[in-house]
């Protein structure tokens, strides 16, 4: 089967088309085409993510990037016609960036070989999150392809079961992954942890009572006078940090008997720290970097170990923007290869770490498989709430 996805939770429009064969124990999936447009530039002036500019950059994006994908997926042909003109129009009254585009599409474009199309609904921004729902729901209009709604939340757990680099088929073992397993998604608007007792099957135990620990990043570089995301900027200065007398943080929470976390009071820490220190240099910059990013990681590491403890967890999962950070990385699996358990780690690569629409096919797949496929289009609908 052939799966489109559509991904417009946040900054990045994505669409990818995957094609899947084999047994369900085994698939093997090839990526056919996987775009990913990120608005980071744009949203930099605001140091943050701004809604409607999001949503009309989705907009004027999805039909460039749809038609990219069928052709770079050999399945873009020639055809179409003007009889869904009125009704694009009224299902896209709320998106009148996206009818030109759409028009185009149904008035150009012969029904493509694509089975399924797979759509994040939630979690996200909202007005974000309805261009793509929109999208999907005109293509299903015009086509008849049948919808499957994606968690995005969940489409980062599963983002660790492919390499978006890897051209050929990959053929993915699922048995290899054992149960209970324990995802820990940090990313610029979640941290959870997410205790699975098999695929699809979720029960978050924790989450963030205030900031997400990627939204710490930023703010925490926007105090530096760093650029957003911050993610980066940090995790790259801390490597130059040292330790110093003068620049510690908390570590919120990390003794708290529950799962839960909180970020925004090591933010405030940072800012009550860099008034108090008056004028910051570069090096400082650096100390306040690596402090922060080994309280941050204190936190989590310690967080991590004891779910895994009490869950008797077999199979940890880390994903979302901030698993990229390599100093993260290394602790968690330091700690875990340090309970000698036969614990195995998955982590994604790192263009799969960040949001994409790759994460969305495969847990598309998933939602293929076991019966969540939608039989009545108006019932997709954006959720910006939506919890695991
Ligand atoms: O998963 P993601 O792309 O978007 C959401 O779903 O929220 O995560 C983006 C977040 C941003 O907050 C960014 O600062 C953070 O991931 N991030 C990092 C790193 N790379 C991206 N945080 C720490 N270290 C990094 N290397
Ligand atoms: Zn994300």
């Amino acid at each position: 089967m052939k799966i489109l996805s559509i991904e417009t939770s946040c900054d990045e429009t994505a669409i990818s088309i995957i094609e899947v064969t084999g047994d369900k124990s085994a698939p093997s999936f090839s990526i056919l085409s996987n775009i990913v447009y990120s608005q980071v530039e744009l949203h930099k002036e605001f140091g943050g993510v701004f809604p409607t500019v999001a949503k009309r950059e989705h907009a004027k994006n999805l039909p460039i990037i749809f038609t990219e994908s069928l052709k770079n997926a050999s399945i873009l042909n020639t055809g179409g016609t003007t009889l869904y003109r009125e009704k694009i129009k009224t299902l896209l009254e709320r998106e009148q960036d996206l009818i030109e585009g759409m028009h185009t599409i149904a008035e150009t474009i012969a029904k493509p070989e694509i089975d399924y199309i797979a759509v994040t609904t939630g979690p996200g921004l909202e007005p974000a999150l309805w261009v793509g729902v929109n999208f999907a729901r005109a293509l299903n209009m015009i086509w008849d392809i049948p919808l499957v709604p994606v968690n995005h939340m969940e489409g980062h757990a599963l983002s660790i079961l492919l390499n978006a680099n890897d051209s050929k088929i990959q053929n993915v073992q699922l048995s290899q992954f054992e149960f209970p397993a324990l995802a820990l998604l940090i990313s610029g608007g979640h941290t959870e942890l997410v205790v699975m007792n098999d695929w699809m099957n979720y029960k978050k135990i924790g989450a963030t009572r205030d900031d997400a620990v990627g939204e710490a990043f930023d703010k925490v570089a926007r105090l530096l006078g760093l650029p957003y995301p911050g993610g980066v900027a940090i995790s790259k200065l801390a490597e130059e940090g040292e330790p110093r007398e003068d620049i510690r943080l908390p570590r919120p929470m990390i003794d708290s008997p529950n799962y839960d976390f909180s970020f925004s009071g090591i933010k405030t820490a940072v800012l009550y720290l860099t008034q108090a220190l008056g004028k910051i240099d570069e090096q400082t910059k650096k100390d306040i970097s690596k402090e922060f990013e080994e309280a941050v990681t204190e936190v989590l590491v310690k967080k991590t170990l004891k779910a895994v403890e009490e869950f008797g967890v077999r199979t940890l999962i880390v994903a979302g923007g901030v698993s990229a950070n390599t100093h993260i990385k290394n602790e968690i699996e330091k700690a875990i290869s340090g309970l000698n358990m036969g614990i195995k780690t998955f982590f994604p690569t790192k263009d799969l770490s960040t949001d994409n629409s790759l994460m969305i096919a495969i847990a598309g797949y998933f939602g293929i498989i076991s019966g969540k496929v939608s039989t009545d289009p108006q019932e997709i609908r954006a959720n910006s709430n939506w919890s695991l």
